[in-house]
């Protein structure tokens, strides 16, 4: 079938649903859903038999859902209509949810259902299950419905929408809620757009093993403070101003400075991002960064983390990433708070390619990366560096710098991808700015193993492959090493490292901004005005013109 997805943005439903629906060997373009007359242009140079809007913002025009078959994918059970689908079931704490596709008619959310896929509700963010759950019951539901597409939808009786959820809904009463209510609100808030307290917006909160005065600040731990609830306390790991120079997202204590207690991080009792635990020979390492991203100082306390890891008597290190992202590569939101956003950017690969070069010399261990969710830009590099990927079936992966404004990047990976997936493969990672799934990943040689659909069955299933992988340590380990000898007696790796970080400097110092007019966009979440030509294949005369020679 020839797909148009019409969508808001390319989020990590569409990209998920973009990567499925290209496996399935449907012919799928993208349009934004910039301006009603670029979108009716689109329809006429795509000509598609379905238009799919898996992240639309407000109502398909009625001249196009009128004449094209449209379907909606909606964030929310049969029946449920209105723009805060998610937010609500969190709010009032539904056991199960699910996601409905639905034909676009005149009313929002009211057209006959073509198909609906429910999961259990997890106690996470939004996000979180905006990006798991929804996300794989989109994907359910979607095939469902382009199966059915010849036989027509069931016409379900219409509820009366739901307005969207407003910060009056969200807003917190610190002498009146609970540690689960707080927690509850912030969650049903989280990626966008935080709950309101006082001049800051609340983001990523965790349960805190403290009690003191409801309301009260009582402890700061790395990026996180915690404030005292009436029946407990909880930890807020990021917060956004509301008004002043930086109004996105930052480490909550960049925003305030406090004269409380500090507690270590990764403690039990503290904000803990990185954690350590041993099982039969296997070290597993696991790096809980808010929203993957990694700036300097947690580069460097993973690296801090890897290297003690590597001094325990054990076999094999797995490098498990986090519950929401393995990895994002530099953190482009402190870098953008930097008073020089250049020389941030600087320290922050050098500490990303300190973490990498760790790992790919490594003498001592086998080591893994095992990506048991999504991966974007340097944090899919930094992953290659271990000597086996192993990836569950549902991440989607997105392995390319470019669109942050032409990035060269770095992480080594000019030796990493020639080595795993051969030349070919390297030019063809190189040239797209296209996420992929799972297959693809694994076709090319970024990945090595594909396995699980969810996390806890991939988490298990890791720990059975890595007790094989013990099995042949010796043999392995020496096969390793010399290869890594015969590799830097080549080329040392200081040479790639060298290469990679000439052209980043021109990134970072250089003439060209577009390096730093893309991050600024990208952290102030600024919509794009045209859809770029490698979404949009009905506006890429390079592809139009193959098609009629
Ligand atoms: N630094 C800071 N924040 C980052 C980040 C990074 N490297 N990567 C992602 N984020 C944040 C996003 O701003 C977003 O924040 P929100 O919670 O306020 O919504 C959140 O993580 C989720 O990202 P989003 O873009 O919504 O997720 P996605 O699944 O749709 O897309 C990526 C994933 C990786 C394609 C996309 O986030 C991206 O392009 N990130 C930048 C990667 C990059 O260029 N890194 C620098 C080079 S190494």
């Amino acid at each position: 079938m020839r797909i148009l997805l019409l969508i808001h943005g390319f989020n990590s439903l569409s990209q998920k649903i973009f990567a499925a629906l290209e496996e399935a060997g449907h012919e799928v373009s993208i349009e934004f859903d910039i301006n009603d007359n670029l979108t009716r242009e689109a329809i006429a140079l795509f000509a598609p038999d379905v238009i799919l809007a898996p992240y639309l913002k407000r109502a398909i025009p009625a001249d196009i859902w009128q004449n094209h078959f449209c379907l909606i994918v909606h964030p929310g059970i049969v029946g449920d209509r209105g723009p805060s689908a998610l937010d609500r079931a969190i709010l009032r704490n539904e056991a199960r949810w699910g996601v409905t596709v639905l034909q676009a008619v005149k009313e929002m959310d009211a057209g006959p259902i073509w198909a609906s896929c429910e999961f259990d509700m997890r106690s996470a963010s939004k996000s979180s299950i905006y990006r798991l759950e929804v996300a794989n019951a989109a994907l359910k539901a979607v095939f469902e419905a382009l199966d059915k597409v010849k036989k027509g939808g069931d016409i379900v009786p219409l509820k009366p929408m739901l307005p969207a959820v407003l910060q009056q809904e969200r807003m917190i009463d610190w002498q009146k809620d609970n540690s689960e209510t707080i927690l509850r609100k912030i969650r049903a808030s989280d990626g966008v757009p935080g709950v309101r307290d006082g001049a800051f917006y609340l983001y990523d909160a965790h349960r805190a093993d403290m009690s003191g005065k409801a309301g009260e600040i009582l402890a700061t731990s790395g990026s996180a403070i915690c404030r005292a609830t009436k029946d407990g306390a909880i930890w807020i790991g990021h917060m956004r101003a509301k008004d002043g120079e930086h109004k996105f997202k930052l480490p909550a204590t960049m925003l305030m400075k406090l004269d409380v207690p500090e507690i270590a991080l990764d403690s039990e009792a503290g904000y803990c991002e990185i954690s350590y635990r041993e099982q039969e020979n296997v070290g597993y390492l696991r790096f809980n960064f808010y929203n993957g991203a990694m700036s300097t100082k947690q580069c460097e306390r993973l690296l801090a983390a890897y290297k003690k890891a590597c001094k325990r008597p054990t076999k094999v290190i797995v490098l498990e990433g986090g519950d929401d992202f393995w990895s994002n590569g530099i953190h482009l939101n402190i870098i953008e708070a930097a008073s020089s956003a250049a020389d941030e950017s600087w320290a922050n690969i050098n500490a990303m390619n300190d973490l990498s070069e760790a790992i790919i010399c490594t003498d001592s261990h086998l080591t893994v990366a095992a990506i048991g969710a999504n991966a974007g830009a340097g944090g899919v590099f930094l992953a290659r560096a271990c000597d086996k990927v192993w990836l569950i079936k549902t991440a989607i992966l997105n392995p390319h710098y470019k669109d942050m404004g032409n990035l060269y990047g770095s992480e080594f990976w000019t030796y990493l991808l020639p080595r795993y997936c051969g030349e070919e493969n390297t030019k063809r990672i190189a040239a797209q700015r296209l996420p992929m799934g799972a297959p693809e990943a694994n076709r090319l040689g970024l990945v090595d193993k594909v396995f699980a659909d969810n996390r806890a069955d991939f988490d298990k299933e890791t720990a059975i492959y890595a007790q094989e992988f013990v099995q042949s340590f010796t043999q392995l380990l020496s096969q390793k090493n010399q290869r890594r000898d015969s590799d830097e007696a080549q080329k040392p790796l200081a040479e790639y490292r060298a290469e990679e970080l000439a052209k980043m400097r021109q990134n970072f110092f250089g003439f060209d901004p577009s390096y730093h007019v893309a991050r600024y966009n990208f952290v102030h979440k600024i919509c794009k005005s045209r859809t770029p030509i490698t979404l949009a294949r009905h506006r890429d005369k390079r592809i139009i013109k193959r098609k009629v020679s």
